[in-house]
């Protein structure tokens, strides 16, 4: 019995109506939420994105067949309600409803469209696993909290450009379809159907595109765009995301890094109304791993790690004499209060956690307050117990782990997630404290076990630094990068550097990734080409705009901050994507595939 709108129109959303309203007539619509049925009377939640607007509907008040439909009315019902706005009794008052002082006497309404129940629950706290949630993702969407993350990322993608527009930057479109230039992540391929054979690539990010838009003279560029990366996904990873992207020409590394950071300023007070310090504090790579065992540190809370490989290289301790003469470290972390926060239970469950991160295991000394306790502790001297104890700047009741390893990479991988869950199993973060900072000095090449190769760690496009040029041939580990990461509680949100402006320089860094001059021109030709025809120094970054928006909206994953999001196997629960096609589709794109639908 779905009725039609017959000219009604909206005067008001369900949560705008205030003072000024009452005792008027307006016209409300939306989905009926929570209804309770007392005889003559009936109350039902109007729902819209804005909030709810209790509903009345008095038997006196309505025609008898209305009032019979009122009866009829349940949950997730569309309804268009025309009525008077009134204040509710004092007793009636909800504190937590942003309508709760008022309700609506309703004359007359029309249900649009009636509903089955829905398979989850309509509101904020709820329980449903999240494969349900994903699969009715548009109902999960009803739900008000979900409402107000989208919103926010709306708002925020609203500063951005009223930001970036204010300082001159121009939004310009790249295309989605590319030439794959893998050099990064997995690209997500394209067949072409004019091409036989062909394919194009979606964009891992605008960067080349933008580098051309600075040649071209464009000189500031931003976009809002989205990105495809084929890699294996986490909490903070999805197959499809969204970039704040920039890039800026005749600038280099403060210039980016100061518009930036006043960007963030902006939007930390016009969302949560905080107020960040500038400029941010910048921490060299190098110190960012040796004091957090990370390039993204969370600096809500301390506990640094400390190196312990000159107090114990001589011990009879053979786990950690081994990791250092092997060319690793011993490092440590002390863990305040460890004592009395970690049972045995819970030291096993951290040894299984930082095998995660390839740690053979995790060493500790529990400084109890009658006795060490400390499974290695009888390879150590008195004067090495106590060195330890200073450098981790322990006390009694705290227990200090320790990782050793050949692979500073694992010493460093382990211990610096190891700090995050110390920090969260001692409560140690405050969740209304937002750090930012910049991390610099990133090396320009990484080795890769993998390839046999170095490879860039951030792109073959990345400047070296001017004083490391000399090294690219002969020591081409030790060059750094003028490359930048923007930071915030331990998410990298955001990267950049400045590029490569010489074709010469751009050969010789394609050279030191391994290309030969022939490998380099096929697949970088249109960028090298182009360097040649005047070429003005440039630099920019981007922003993981899904990250931002999760990081101020408080939520842990990324998929609450996307409208429809894929899971962990890059599908898409609720269309069913992606999708066997028909051997039609195949045949014109010029396609056989191996897999057969079974
Ligand atoms: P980068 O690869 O560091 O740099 O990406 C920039 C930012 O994008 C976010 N991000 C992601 N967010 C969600 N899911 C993903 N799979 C994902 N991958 C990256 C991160 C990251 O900091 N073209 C360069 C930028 C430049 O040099 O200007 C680039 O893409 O927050
Ligand atoms: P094991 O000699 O293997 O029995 O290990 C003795 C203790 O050292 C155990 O508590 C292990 O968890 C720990 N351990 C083993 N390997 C390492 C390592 N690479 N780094 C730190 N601790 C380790």
């Amino acid at each position: 019995m779905a009725e039609l709108l017959s000219g009604w129109k909206r005067t008001h959303y369900c949560a705008e109506p205030a003072q000024t309203e009452v005792g008027k007539e307006i016209t409300l619509m939306g989905w009926a939420g929570t209804w309770r049925n007392l005889g003559a009377l009936i109350f039902i939640g109007l729902r819209d994105r804005t909030g709810t607007m209790q509903l009345m509907f008095d038997e006196n008040k309505l025609s008898g067949e209305q009032f019979k439909q009122a009866e009829s009315i349940r949950s997730e019902y569309v309804l268009a309600v025309r009525g008077t706005l009134q204040k509710r009794t004092p007793d009636m008052v909800n504190k937590n409803m942003k309508t709760g002082e008022y309700e609506v006497i309703v004359s007359e309404f029309k249900i649009l469209s009636t509903a089955q129940t829905p398979p989850i629950y309509i509101k904020d706290d709820l329980d449903a696993q999240e494969q349900l949630r994903l699969k009715y993702r548009y109902l999960d969407l009803r739900r008000p909290c979900m409402q107000d993350i989208l919103i926010t990322r709306h708002n925020i993608a609203k500063i951005t450009r009223d930001y970036f527009a204010g300082e001159g930057f121009l939004e310009v479109e790249t295309p989605m379809l590319q030439k794959s230039t893998p050099e990064g992540a997995r690209d997500y391929l394209v067949p072409s159907r004019v091409h036989p054979g062909k394919f194009y690539a979606l964009p891992q990010s605008p960067q080349l595109f933008k580098q051309l838009l600075m040649l071209s003279g464009f000189d500031r560029y931003m976009q809002i765009t989205r990105c495809f990366r084929d890699e294996d996904l986490r909490a903070d990873r999805q197959p499809e995301f969204t970039q704040i992207d920039l890039e800026m020409s005749f600038v280099e590394e403060d210039d980016v890094m100061g518009v930036n950071e006043r960007f963030m300023q902006k939007l930390m007070k016009d969302t949560l109304g905080i107020d960040i310090e500038l400029p941010l504090r910048r921490l060299p790579y190098s110190e960012a791993m040796d004091r957090f065992g990370s390039d993204k540190p969370d600096l809500r809370f301390g506990m640094e790690l400390r190196n312990m490989s000159d107090i114990v290289e001589n011990c009879g301790f053979s786990v950690f004499t081994s990791a250092i003469a092997g060319g690793g470290s011993v490092r440590a972390i002390c863990a305040k209060g460890g004592v009395a926060a970690f049972t045995r239970k819970n030291i096993d469950e951290l040894t299984e956690f930082v095998k995660i991160y390839r740690a053979k295991g995790l060493a500790w000394m529990s400084l109890k307050p009658d006795a060490l306790q400390c499974s290695f502790a009888k390879f150590l001297t008195e004067e090495q117990i106590q060195k330890i104890q200073e450098r981790a700047e322990a006390e009694t009741g705290d227990i200090i782990f320790f990782v050793a390893d050949t692979s500073e990479d694992v010493v460093y991988a382990s211990l610096g997630a190891l700090r995050c869950e110390l920090a969260k199993r001692l409560n140690l973060i405050d969740p209304n404290k937002y750090e930012l900072l910049w991390v610099t000095d990133f090396p320009l090449l990484e080795w890769s076990e993998d390839d046999s190769r170095f490879v860039a760690k951030h792109h073959p496009f990345t400047s070296p630094k001017d004083e490391d040029i000399e090294y690219l041939e002969s020591d081409p580990g030790r060059v750094r990068a003028k490359a930048y990461d923007i930071v915030m509680n331990g998410y990298e949100i955001g990267g950049g550097s400045i590029r490569i402006h010489s074709q010469e320089l751009q050969e010789r860094m394609f050279r030191a990734l391994g290309f030969t001059s022939e490998q380099a021109w096929n697949r970088f030709g249109f960028l090298m080409e182009a360097l040649k025809y005047g070429t003005p120094p440039h630099g920019g970054m981007a922003y993981g705009l899904d990250r931002i928006v999760m990081l101020i909206t408080g939520t842990s994953n990324i998929r609450d901050v996307i409208a429809f999001p894929k899971v962990q196997t890059a599908s898409d629960l609720m269309s069913g994507a992606p999708d066997f096609v028909d051997n039609s589709q195949l045949d014109e794109l010029h396609i056989s595939t191996k897999c057969t639908e079974e």
